[in-house]
């Protein structure tokens, strides 16, 4: 199965990205906006997994993500892959303290330990909001107005989750497997 590991956004950043939402999915671009369930913050995205490797990736999961307590974070901002304007993806901007980078790299070292290495990409903490459909461009105007909106609101990340994705025609829809809390004891 298809597992990715998240942390699910909480409010008030939830409510934030869904107002923001309600802004951007009227302008009519050519973008498959995320549905309301779908807004997370990516750890790790382990790809296609034999049914097998499972419980070892969610232990190691739980491992990794053992003593980290609650993250106090801050949406700060929009911004777009590869580039502002170029947009291909468009996603809110995540400031978090270091803590969160130091789970993220436990985790790929878990992931990696049971044969899932990392991707190589930098770590990026972000929301998706947004994936311009295939072969679309967005005009310069977007960029501009993505550029002028105003993101700014600070929130707790409590709570990490094992994905199972499965793709559809209707988009992709994500199921929890396990859920870890931020406590920095044990588990949920
Ligand atoms: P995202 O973090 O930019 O939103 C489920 O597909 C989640 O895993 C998505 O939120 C997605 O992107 C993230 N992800 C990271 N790497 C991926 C990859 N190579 N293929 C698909 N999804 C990936």
């Amino acid at each position: 199965m298809r597992l990715f590991a998240a942390i699910p956004m909480p409010d008030p950043a939830r409510g934030a990205l869904l107002d923001l939402l309600a802004t951007l999915t009227p302008t009519g671009w050519p973008v498959r906006w995320v549905g309301e369930e779908n807004l997370h913050l990516t750890v790790k995205f382990y790809g296609e997994a034999p049914e097998e490797d499972v419980t070892r990736l969610a232990d190691g999961l739980a491992a990794a993500v053992r003593g980290t307590g609650v993250l106090p974070m801050q949406l700060n901002g929009v911004n777009a892959f590869p580039a502002l304007r170029r947009p291909r993806v468009i996603w809110a901007a995540v400031a978090a303290p270091p803590a969160l980078e130091l789970m993220q790299h436990r985790v790929e070292q878990e992931a990696a330990s049971v044969g899932f290495p990392s991707e190589g990409k930098p770590f990026r903490p972000h929301v998706t909001l947004g994936r311009l459909k295939s072969g679309a461009s967005l005009p310069p105007s977007a960029s501009d107005m993505l550029e002028q909106l105003v993101l700014d609101v600070t929130f707790e990340a409590s709570r990490v989750v094992l994905f199972e994705s499965r793709l559809s025609r209707e988009g992709a829809r994500h199921t929890p497997r396990l859920t870890l809390d931020l406590d920095r004891g044990g588990n949920a």
